[in-house]
């Protein structure tokens, strides 16, 4: 019954799914404190309690019609106070008109794929990446382009994106801070990618358009600054979420948010409604949304991921890793001790160590962790890390 297209694309898998899935394994056998996961992206801290707070007091509460179908771009209440909080924090004023509600980022981007892609069109993404980018795009007759970032910094690499432009490119997609590597992507970079994209856009009479995702914009450290999309490119959209702000991925509740200064702003915005009901998502959940209408100034505990990547960071770093040190996300990107990045991720299971390889960003050579892991794991792997540090600097 399933497509052949699928069946090709099932069997190439996905390398932290593998990965998760070992680990499961391997609980199951040694026991879960010998086995140290880094695999998932999966926050491990519960929501603040004022998330939890205001839900219970929705749940009880006599509010009516909390639990009905609404406009498919969601409440307009909540909307304007999510339009607000970005009016205030860039100074760009947009209201609830700007703001679709959707099921977290992964369905803001499909539910943005669908709206804009012509069989064909092409969308431009860094590598490294996230790798669902890639079936996000191909869903909507996409096809995909990897332009490199530099690999001392992981900032875009500016002339390979000029490069990579074409009369077919549709959007450009962004993702800062940056999973895997965590990086904040300058804004001097972003404002001459804007005067490129002017440029390339002239040259071709096209209009491209820049696709922000942004879901851990929140986790930021050391008074880092994420540049603000909407003031640098007038054709822009942010994909936004609280998967990961708020730690409630499995509610999947997130937002589009509509550049004011978008070309045909009324017609995308009246395409991304419609598609984010035929997409079968309809709205988004209706009780997250009254949530996060209520609790958009609480955040996680910043200062917990912060200590995990210190501590991870500092300590490869002595054991003879290099690695640029993240600036938001929960993810380390290090070099691998050994060229072949799958070699070194497969010698790291000997130690209970659950990596990604780089090869699965388009980045072969490094692997990542994600410090969304409680802390006594973390403590507790760093023998096995220096156990494979030196394996792997002894055989060099
Ligand atoms: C870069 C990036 N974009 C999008 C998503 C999807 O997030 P959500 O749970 O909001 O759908 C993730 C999840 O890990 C991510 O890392």
């Amino acid at each position: 019954m399933v497509s052949e297209k699928l069946l090709t694309k099932m069997s190439s898998g996905s390398w932290i799914r593998a990965m998760f899935e070992e680990g499961e394994r391997r609980r199951k056998h040694f026991g879960a404190d010998k086995v140290f996961d880094f695999s998932l992206g999966n926050p491990d801290i519960e929501p603040p309690k004022g998330v939890i707070r205001t839900l219970r007091n929705l749940v009880n509460s006599d509010e009516p019609n909390l639990h009905k179908y609404m406009n498919n771009a969601g409440y307009p209440d909540v909307r304007k106070k999510i339009a607000d909080s970005i009016h205030k924090d860039t100074g760009i004023p947009i209201t609830e008109k700007h703001i679709i509600m959707t099921c977290g980022a992964a369905g803001a981007l499909n539910v943005v794929f669908k709206t804009i892609l012509n069989p064909g069109d092409e969308v431009i993404i860094f590598s490294p990446f996230f790798p669902e980018y890639f079936s996000y795009i191909d869903n909507h007759g996409g096809r995909t382009v990897v332009s490199p970032c530099y690999e001392n910094s992981f900032d875009i690499n500016l002339q390979e994106l000029e490069k990579n432009i074409t009369p077919a490119t549709k959007a450009v997609l962004i993702n800062s801070p940056n999973n895997p590597t965590g990086v904040i992507f300058k804004e001097s970079t972003l404002l001459q990618m804007a005067e490129i994209l002017e440029r390339k856009e002239k040259e071709y009479s096209t209009k491209i358009l820049v696709i922000s995702d942004e879901p851990y914009a929140q986790l930021v450290y050391d008074n880092n600054i994420v540049p603000s999309i909407l003031k640098i490119f007038p054709n822009s959209v942010i994909v936004n979420s609280f998967s990961k702000s708020l730690a409630l991925p499995g509610e999947r509740i997130g937002y589009i948010a509509v550049n004011k200064t978008v070309s045909n702003a009324d017609s995308l915005i009246n395409g991304l409604i419609y598609c984010n009901r035929i997409l079968g998502f309809v709205n988004a959940p209706s009780l997250f949304q009254k949530v996060i209408g209520e609790t958009l100034d609480e955040k996680v505990d910043i200062n917990v991921y912060k200590q995990r990547r210190d501590f991870l960071y500092e300590n490869l770093i002595r054991m003879g890793f290099s690695c640029v040190k993240p600036q938001g996300a929960f993810y380390l990107f290090p070099k691998s001790l050994i060229k072949d990045d799958v070699a070194f991720v497969n010698l790291a299971l000997k130690y209970n160590l659950l990596l990604v390889p780089g090869s699965g960003f388009g980045c072969p050579g490094y692997f990542r962790i994600s410090y969304a892991v409680d802390q006594k794991t973390i403590i507790n792997s760093i023998p096995a890390f220096e156990a494979l540090a030196e394996e792997c600097l002894t055989k060099r």
